[in-house]
């Protein structure tokens, strides 16, 4: 319960802070974003099962062990979840994508929805959510209800950077979904922005500002 694994790679880390930088480029910025993307899907996926497999090598028969039951699902929150989604595919090719669209009311900053669509049989899978920058957690708090609607279980959720309120909300809701995430900052700003964060994680990687 309540598992937050906050990934101290190096190069997760290196690649972190290039993106906080204020002065980082569009392109740099989305670049990074899917590197990471790739480091982090290593991460949450280090524990999935595998089951044993007759093969033939060149040489000789052999047991050797592949990924056990039904693809993984990547469940991007648009607009900003979309940045990890290449990099992940890179790793894990097969998976499925879930698209769950909710914006956060400027005003209320509540998460409202406007688009869902998941694979059929999406209770059956394991899925993980993207949420690049859990700060108020409302997105992700939705976002884990409208799955949990659906009946998944089995879910977990990857964050680049999380604060400590988003954190304390998401798990005081949800306290079975592990988190991943590079760094947890120090706090949350009146307008609801992680700081020091790194601004607004959409418009860096769409250049909409
Ligand atoms: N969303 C962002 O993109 N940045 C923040 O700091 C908080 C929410």
């Amino acid at each position: 319960m309540r598992q937050v694994h906050v990934v101290d790679h190096p190069l997760v880390q290196h690649k972190l802070t290039l993106m906080r930088e204020t002065e980082r480029s569009t392109q740099g910025f989305r670049r990074l974003l899917n590197e990471i993307g790739m480091l982090l899907a290593y991460e949450v996926t280090r524990d999935l099962p595998l089951e044993e497999h007759e093969i033939q090598t060149p040489v000789a028969p052999m047991r050797a062990p592949k990924l056990a039951g039904k693809k993984l699902v990547f469940a991007p929150i648009l607009r900003a979840g979309m940045g990890f989604v290449d990099g992940m595919l890179e790793l894990v090719p097969s998976a499925r994508i879930a698209h769950i669209g909710l914006y956060r009311d400027p005003k209320t900053l509540q998460a409202v929805e406007y688009y869902f669509k998941a694979p059929p049989d999406v209770a059956e899978r394991l899925v993980i959510v993207l949420d690049p920058m859990l700060a108020t957690a409302n997105s992700a708090v939705a976002a884990v209800d409208r799955l949990k609607e659906r009946g998944c279980r089995e879910l977990r959720l990857v964050c680049l950077l999380a604060a400590p309120e988003g954190v304390e909300r998401f798990h005081g809701v949800h306290p079975e979904v592990p988190i991943w995430t590079a760094a947890i900052d120090e706090r949350l700003d009146s307008h609801g922005y992680i700081v020091p964060g790194l601004g607004d994680a959409g418009d860096r990687m769409f250049g909409t500002r």
